[in-house]
């Protein structure tokens, strides 16, 4: 009987069919309840008892193996099947990868730069490693001031007069450096705040931040042209109102609402039953500004104004999270296809 089993396990570990009908029928043929292994069962009822306890151990042992080996083989020829009919089959659909998208962030910064490139602004970018000069004392922060904490910054260790930028602001002084009013630019870009991460705030965001400069330039012409933004990006009925608020680099200065979009201004849970949504700050570009970068302050006036694209997008798409932008998750992006 040992015998038999021995020949058996060889037998076993050499088939090699070709055909998955092969793998059945040596499968039936060891398996089956005709099979070999019954046979031995049938013999082991009669072997005697002192020996049932070794050879009960090696019959387990050569069914685990059949069986083990007959799945093996059966696994290995359907994949090798399915291998070869893509191959051969040469009416299969075609497979295409999928397509990518536009991230909402992009689709958002890309609109709000092709509303005011209607009304003449042209875009202007720069660096996110930036200096204390750009992105504070040029625009009217005095060293020490307690104005440089409204934007918790990170500072290069070695060398704290090197900085990842808190704003786009920077990016309108290096403008104002490179050339002479009339100046009219929005400045988009990734900005580095020291914020603790949650749903509506994030240690990297973006902003497009937009100045003015010319002769005349007055607060009539802020508040219009901050209207026509807020009614194409957020549609016809859209409306503005603003509220006084401090910046260094503007005087006088406001935050922007925007009547909400989701309730048309009745009051609901986003826009905490105000009917109103903060958008943006906003501001006449403070004399001491222009002069520090060499422009007539008694000849020019301007404006500026900044926003976050996150919140933009936010009111825009509804989204609740702010998070949800950074993760990359493709089933969250996917569903602003069609909004590009
Ligand atoms: N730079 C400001 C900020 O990041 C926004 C702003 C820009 C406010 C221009 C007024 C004028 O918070």
């Amino acid at each position: 009987m040992i015998d038999k089993i021995n020949q058996l396990v060889g037998l076993i570990e050499e088939f090699a069919p070709r055909t998955a009908a092969e793998v059945e029928e040596f499968r039936i043929k060891i398996l089956g309840k005709k099979g070999e292994l019954n046979a031995i069962m049938e013999e082991f009822k009669k072997v005697a008892p002192e020996m049932k306890r070794e050879l009960g151990q090696r019959i387990n042992q050569l069914k685990n193996l059949a069986q083990e080996r007959i799945a093996e083989l059966k696994n290995n020829l359907a994949q090798s099947a399915s291998a070869v009919s893509s191959v051969e089959d040469m009416s299969r659909p075609g497979s295409c990868g999928t397509l990518g998208s536009r991230h909402p962030i992009s689709i958002v910064r890309n609109e709000i730069c092709d509303i005011f490139s209607r009304l003449g602004y042209t875009v202007a970018e720069g660096p996110e490693i930036e200096d204390d000069w750009h992105v504070f004392s040029a625009l009217n922060f005095p060293p020490e001031h307690p104005a440089r904490d409204m934007q918790d910054t990170f500072f290069i260790e070695k060398n704290p007069d090197i900085l990842l930028r808190t704003h786009t602001s920077s990016i309108q002084v290096r403008t104002m450096e490179r050339q002479r009013p009339p100046i009219r630019v929005v400045c988009p870009g990734r900005v580095f705040r020291n914020e603790a991460i949650s749903y509506r705030a994030h240690c990297i965001f973006h902003q497009v931040e937009g100045l003015y400069i010319d002769e005349n330039v007055s607060f009539a012409d802020l508040k219009q042209s901050i209207l026509y933004f807020a009614k194409e990006m957020f549609g016809e009925k859209a409306t503005i109102r603003l509220r006084p608020s401090y910046f260094p680099f503007t005087e006088p200065s406001a935050e922007v609402d925007v009547s909400c979009n989701l309730c048309g201004g009745k009051g609901c849970n986003v826009c905490k039953g105000t009917g109103w949504l903060e958008i943006m700050g906003c501001g006449m570009v403070d004399p001491n500004v222009l002069e520090a970068n060499g422009i007539d302050s008694n000849k020019y006036s301007g404006f500026a104004f900044g926003m976050g694209v996150e919140r933009i997008a936010m009111l825009k798409f509804g989204v609740k999270d702010l998070r949800l932008y950074f993760e990359n998750d493709v089933r969250f992006l996917r569903q602003f296809d069609s909004a590009l």
